[in-house]
């Protein structure tokens, strides 16, 4: 199957669950089981929530598929997770050996990225994604990553 298909029939799966889930967490749950099952160099999925009220803000792991990792808390001035988040901006690694910021997770881990998730203008978290393969990311990639963060930010705003 081309990629641009699979990539447009994993897009129409996450619209469907967006309308059923009945949570933001369990509509995260769900994309991290699509991303992770579907599309075949998504190795890591999974998002990191900012904790609410915590000074300094840290970014707490939540649902995710993929290996456990050591990084279940991050202050937002470490890892490409601690940058995206502060940003608000998409970050793609193409090779994160070269990453002085990367926060190894895996070993087998060669690219990365990492969207922020949106409740109205305000950062709440961030959906990242890690690929055994270098420079797995790349435009139609990140277009259905965001679209996978907008639904959650959406859904998380609908039930504040
Ligand atoms: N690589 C991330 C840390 C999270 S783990 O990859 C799951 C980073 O550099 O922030």
């Amino acid at each position: 199957m081309p990629v641009a298909t699979r990539i447009e029939e994993v897009r129409n799966e996450i619209t469907q669950l967006a309308e059923a889930a009945p949570s933001a967490k369990a509509l995260m749950e769900g994309v991290c089981k699509i991303l992770h099952d579907r599309m075949l160099k998504y190795n890591w999925v999974g998002f990191y929530m900012l904790e609410p009220g915590a000074q300094p803000p840290i970014l707490v792991l939540s649902a995710f598929m993929g290996a456990m990792t050591p990084h279940t808390r991050i202050p937002l001035n470490q890892g490409i997770c601690g940058a995206a988040a502060s940003s608000g901006k998409t970050i793609i690694v193409d090779d994160v050996s070269k990453d002085p910021r990367y926060l190894a997770c895996s070993l087998e881990t060669k690219s990365e990225i990492v969207v922020p998730v949106f409740v109205g203008k305000q950062v709440s978290g961030e959906l990242d994604i890690d690929s055994h393969f270098a420079a797995a990311f790349g435009p139609e990639d990140q277009n259905l990553v965001q679209y996978c963060a907008e639904v959650v930010g959406s859904k998380l705003e609908k039930f504040q």
